[in-house]
This record gives C-alpha cells, structure tokens and sequence, in this order.
C-alpha cells in the first residue's frame, strides 16, 4: 500500500531530516585518514542520542550498526569495522533517524583526505544524478521519469547505474512502498501524488552495474573491484514541487 503522509507527519520527518543532515556536516568534519567506520558509527548513535533521536537501522531485520559504512567497491550495506581508512578511500555512510517517531533517511558518500580528478568526477556525477532526479519528482510525473533522468545522466558520463537496490517509500517504517529505481523509461510507472514521501539514492558504479553479495549476506560489492558511490535524500511530493528533507544546505 502506498500512503500519502499528513502535513503533521511530514512535519515530524523534516526534523528527523534536519537532524540527520547536521549529523552528516559533523560526519564530514571527522572523515580523516586513520579514522574508522566503527568510530563514526559510535559517534552518530551518541550525536542521535544527545539529540534525542535513534538510529532506526539498528535491530532493522537484525542489521547491527547505526550506520551502513560502505568503502570503495561496497555498494551499500557495508559494516562499521575497525580497519583505518586511509587518504583516498570513497566511503559511503548510510543512515536513517528516528526523531519522536518521524524517520528521515539520507546516505553521503566522502572522499578520505583530497580527492584527485577521477574520485571527484564519480562523485559529482552521483550527486548531480541524485538531484536531477529529484526534479522528476513532481505531481503528475511517473516513477519511470525519475529513474530515467538519473541512468541516461549517468551513463553519458561513463558510469553504470546498480539495479539491485532502490530507492523506496518512507513513513512510520523504513522501507515501504513503492519501489524508486533509478533506471528506466520515461512515461512509465505509477504517478507521484501530493504527500508522497519517498528516498532517492542511485548508487553510480564506475564499471559494471552488477552487484555480489558478501557472506554477511548484508553487503553488496561490485563484481569488478570498481568503486561505487551514492548520495541519498529524503523528499516530499508537493504540489511546489519536491521537498527536500534532508538537505544539508540550509543548516
Ligand atoms: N538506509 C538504507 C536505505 O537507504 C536502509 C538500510 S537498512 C539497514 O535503504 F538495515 F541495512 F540498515
Ligand atoms: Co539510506
């Protein structure tokens, strides 16, 4: 079933978002060579705590972390763990916040130490196909616009576009229908309502779009060693056009 949320819900889930977009400025602050994801993992679930807010990932279908850590060839899913990163990594960090029951979801990908041309371009590639497929979430505009804008975008700049993770609708729990993925034909699929509230979150690979599964059965890798990037928000349908929640610009 796909629901359509109050403004009183909406509401909840943009403090979530603007909660869990500062949470992403302070993540970026401390993604240094020597660092590890299981030390940024800690750090947010006691930022969320301070804050009054939980990680709804945690205890998710038995997922263990308050984040998705996602390091170079992992595409998503990736476990917090102790090895240092070093200058160069691409590490994507996953998370959904709970804030008096309105959830906001948003996954950032942050080059460790500076990054050189060929990093910088897969990233500003991924977060310019997230965005333009934001602006295909309009009243009246089909599911198939969306993923449509981000893979033709996409694949003119060189890169493939991972088919095995969507995008997904959000409300009282973290995945809930339909389906966004962000590849596909325009004019086809469901129509975008007013009050939809739905995540947007290509993962842009530089090689192939096929993805393995770890042994954890919980992360996903490109089957070639090439890296993978995302960049994810939250939006809102309005009748003024989508509604970004966890927008970091703002803040
Ligand atoms: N934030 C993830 C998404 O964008 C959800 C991951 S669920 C978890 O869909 F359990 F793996 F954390
Ligand atoms: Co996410």
């Amino acid at each position: 079933m796909i629901t359509r949320k109050s403004s009183r819900e909406i509401a909840m889930m943009q403090e979530a978002g603007k909660l869990l977009a500062s949470c992403h400025k302070e993540i970026a602050k401390r993604m240094k060579p020597g660092v590890t994801t299981k030390q940024i993992d800690d750090f947010v679930e006691g930022y969320l705590k301070k804050h009054g807010a939980t990680p709804e990932q945690k205890g998710y279908n038995g997922y263990q972390f308050a984040t998705c850590a996602s390091i170079n060839d992992e595409i998503c899913h990736g476990f917090p763990r102790d090895e240092k990163l070093v200058e160069g990594d691409i590490v994507t960090i996953d998370m959904v916040v709970n804030l008096n029951g309105g959830l906001a979801d948003s996954a950032w990908t942050y080059v460790v130490g500076p990054a050189d041309e060929k990093t910088a371009h897969l990233l500003e590639v991924t977060k310019s196909a997230l965005y333009k497929g934001i602006e295909k979430a309009q009243v009246g505009n089909r599911i198939g616009d969306i993923g449509h804008a981000i893979q033709t975008y996409a694949e003119k700049e060189g890169y493939s576009v991972v088919k095995d993770f969507t995008g997904h609708g959000i409300g009282p729990t973290i995945h809930e229908e339909p389906h966004i993925p962000h590849y596909g034909e325009a004019g086809k699929g469901l129509r975008l309502k007013e009050g939809m509230v739905v995540t947007i979150e290509p993962m842009i690979n530089e090689g192939s779009w096929h993805s393995q599964m770890d042994s954890n059965n919980w992360t996903a890798r490109t089957v070639d060693g090439g890296r993978s990037a995302q960049y994810e928000h939250t939006i809102v349908v309005t009748k003024e056009g989508p509604m970004i929640l966890t927008s970091q610009d703002e803040i």
